[in-house]
């Protein structure tokens, strides 16, 4: 592979100069500064919007659309089952209570959990972004076929080889992103426990390879040119990187957030239930560690019953009661410039390009 690592069926089919996606980070890291600069770079920038109203998706886009004419993506998480098992919720609320009570906190239970993933989809529609990208399920068919009939890029999420196949076998997607134990953040699958589908990017990608023909991007623990080229000589068309852009500038990490990312080592991750009930990478802090054992109730009802928590611990510059989601990777985090990052990575996979192969650019 030689200059050609630029241009794979991922840039084809974005129209982007670099297999190189900054992750949507819903809950704010993905700023709309953030998602400009990485496609201004010459990436692919995506908004997270999962959490996010119809309104400020739509306001999300707008302010995007300001910063670049280049091509960048929005990303949902498609809706699970509400079920409010109320021994779980006891058991969620007795466990919080210690945390709750620092911040003169009385955690109530209030509807609605989650956006109305319709609602948003319509949003999508009716922009026409370049790229739709969506987590923790499969929307309908009829969805995905009027989102590919407006133009738009779509592409599915998959933590083993069967999500992946699942995918390919709808018809309705047009590339596959394929996320690694390594990666912060939720784990995306929908087959089985999300908790168990936990296989490494670089088997994950080989697997997934053989069996599908729809372009591949490859996520989890990718922090530099190294990584970026290791996945597209492994079979992958693009590498998407989250904890990467976490320390950017333009990223809308918490300040609190931040100063828990410059300190992390590469085994100060776990996998947690503890913030929104559905299983997700970060640093490993006081709630994770409290709330281990604790059998939460499921996404978003858990995610509702922290929020407020989580927002006043944000305000207060309190790391230990936060989302901290982070990958494997998040020791090799930089605080560069976003549009910086993004050059820095290119060059970086050039090197590793010439230094592998004995050729380059
Ligand atoms: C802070 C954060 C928020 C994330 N939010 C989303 C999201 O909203 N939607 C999504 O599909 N993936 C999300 N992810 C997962 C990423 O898409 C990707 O799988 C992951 O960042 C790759 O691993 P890395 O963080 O080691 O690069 C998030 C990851 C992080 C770190």
């Amino acid at each position: 592979m030689t200059a050609t690592w630029r241009d794979t069926a991922v840039t084809q089919l974005l129209g982007v100069r670099l297999p190189i996606i900054a992750a949507p980070m819903a809950g704010g890291p993905s700023t709309p500064a953030l998602v400009a600069a990485v496609s201004e770079a010459g990436g692919l920038g995506v908004l997270g919007c999962g959490y996010d109203s119809p309104d400020r998706i739509r306001a999300a886009i707008a302010e995007v659309r300001r910063l670049t004419d280049k091509p960048f993506g929005v990303n949902l998480f498609v809706p699970t089952p509400v079920e409010i098992d109320d021994t779980a919720v006891a058991a969620a609320l007795a466990a919080l209570e210690p945390f709750a009570a620092a911040y003169d906190l009385d955690i109530a239970l209030t509807p609605p959990f989650a956006e109305d993933f319709d609602a948003q989809l319509e949003v999508i529609l009716d922009e026409r972004v370049d790229m739709f990208s969506f987590t923790f399920g499969v929307p309908s068919y009829n969805a995905l076929a009027a989102l590919r009939g407006a133009g738009i890029a779509v592409c599915g999420t998959a933590t083993s080889l069967a999500e992946a196949v699942a995918l390919q076998q709808t018809g309705g997607v047009d590339a596959v992103c394929l996320q690694g134990t390594e990666a912060g953040g939720h784990r995306g699958g929908f087959i089985g426990a999300p908790e168990d589908s936990l296989v490494g990017i670089e088997t994950l990608v080989s697997e997934v390879r053989s069996a599908v023909d729809l372009p591949l991007i490859a996520a989890g623990g990718i922090m530099d040119g190294r990584g970026i080229a290791a996945a597209l000589v492994g079979g992958a068309d693009a590498a998407q990187l989250g904890t990467a852009f976490l320390r950017c500038p333009e990223a809308g990490t918490s300040a609190p957030y931040r100063a828990a990312l410059e300190t992390a080592r590469d085994t100060d991750t776990v996998i947690t239930k503890a913030f929104s009930g559905r299983a997700a990478r970060g640093v490993r802090n006081a709630l994770s560690e409290a709330l281990a054992d604790v059998p939460v109730p499921p996404y978003p009802v858990m995610n509702a019953l922290t929020r407020e928590l989580r927002r006043r611990a944000a305000a207060a510059g309190d790391s230990s009661v936060l989302s901290l989601w982070a990958g494997h990777g998040v020791a090799a985090g930089r605080a560069l410039p976003a549009l910086k990052l993004v050059i820095t990575l290119a060059s970086e996979t050039d090197v590793a390009f010439t230094r592998t192969h004995g050729e380059g650019r």
